[in-house]
């Protein structure tokens, strides 16, 4: 493997020897199998878990780690390509990434949508940007369309519970917040459960359907698996018999980029937060997922985060070992 950029460049295949191999060190540890490599994390945007988990888990291969956050005692890094830098930034990615490139073995990035443009965001234009600029193995963090590290962690979560994949129900729905939020999380999670051969529902108010190269993408994935895609409005019909629900807030499409014109078309939605009535007709042993972080009683409420059928730390702790496997396949010494 040379990089880890998207689950769709492995199939179903190579995601299953990525996630045997994190099953083996979930339970055979092997604290000296990165010895004397080194993983920089360069963090355009805030995290906990991607964080705290790539550094653990290079810790635990006997790897070591450093964190940039660009302007937190580090420069401020410009993304633009053609930028006039006379504002706040003092250098360009395109020099820091191979200088830091020059330290590590590898690299990770975060660098959310920008927010403003989808189509460019659609086309992840940004980190692809600093993908052609890095000479060594690159990881996406979590980039404008995609957050693979999460969807990779959340299916070993599905397997572990032993949630069926052909004929497994994943509904991922829509729920209020206070905020805009990108579509990487949402476009990996249908992406992920499709590729598994899933039966994909996008539950969402009208107005908030997935952009449609996200939809395709989900689609092809699905018939190369066996599963299916659809989206619909109608909450009680979508999670009939459902296995998981999936919950994760996304900005409408039709008002992207315009913030006060999204936060009116959503005002009326705060009936979108998980509740346990939500789980009466799905399968008994329904459960919740959410990539965290969480805002409790905004987008899931406290009966369901604190019960049963939450799997929203079981999710987080299966990033990091994960991303140990990720790690190991980029970075293991063959033996010649
Ligand atoms: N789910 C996730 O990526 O969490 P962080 O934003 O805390 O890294």
């Amino acid at each position: 493997m040379k990089a880890f950029l998207d689950l769709a460049e492995l199939g179903p295949a190579g995601v299953a020897d990525l996630l045997a191999l994190a099953s083996r060190l979930e339970r055979r540890p092997e604290p000296r199998a990165l010895e004397g490599k080194i993983l920089a994390l360069l963090f355009f945007n805030p995290s906990l878990r991607t964080l705290a988990s790539f550094q653990a888990g290079m810790a635990r291969l006997g790897g070591s780690s450093f964190v940039i956050s660009p302007g937190q005692g580090t420069w401020i890094l410009e993304t633009r390509d053609g930028a006039v830098m006379d504002g706040a930034a003092a250098e360009h990615v395109r020099e820091a990434i191979p200088v830091l490139a020059g330290y590590a073995d590898a690299l990770g990035i975060r660098s959310f949508a920008g927010g403003a443009d989808l189509a460019a965001d659609l086309a992840d234009s940004t980190f692809r940007s600093m993908a052609g600029v890095c000479p060594v193995p690159l990881i996406n963090m979590e980039s404008a369309v995609d957050h693979p590290c999460q969807a990779l962690g959340d299916w070993k979560t599905l397997d572990d519970l032993g949630i069926p994949a052909r004929g497994g129900k994943f509904v991922l729905s829509w729920a209020w917040h206070p905020k805009p939020l990108p579509l990487a999380v949402p476009a990996a999670a249908v992406h992920m459960a499709a590729l598994r051969g899933m039966d994909v529902t996008v539950l969402r108010p009208e107005g908030f359907g997935l952009p449609e190269p996200i939809l395709e993408r989900a689609k092809l994935a699905a018939a190369m698996s066996g599963g299916s895609v659809r989206e619909t409005a109608d909450r009680r019909e979508a999670l009939a018999g459902a296995h998981v629900i999936y919950a994760k807030s996304w900005t409408a499409p039709i008002h992207y980029g315009d913030a006060a014109a999204e936060a009116a078309f959503r005002a009326g939605l705060r009936d979108w937060c998980v509740g346990e009535d939500w789980f009466s007709t799905a399968a008994p042993d329904c459960r919740f997922m959410h990539c965290l972080p969480v805002r409790r009683n905004v987008v899931v409420k406290d009966e369901v985060l604190d019960g049963p059928r939450s799997v929203v730390v079981h999710e987080a702790r299966n990033r990091m070992w994960a991303q140990m496997a990720v790690l190991h396949r980029l970075l293991k010494e063959v033996e010649p």
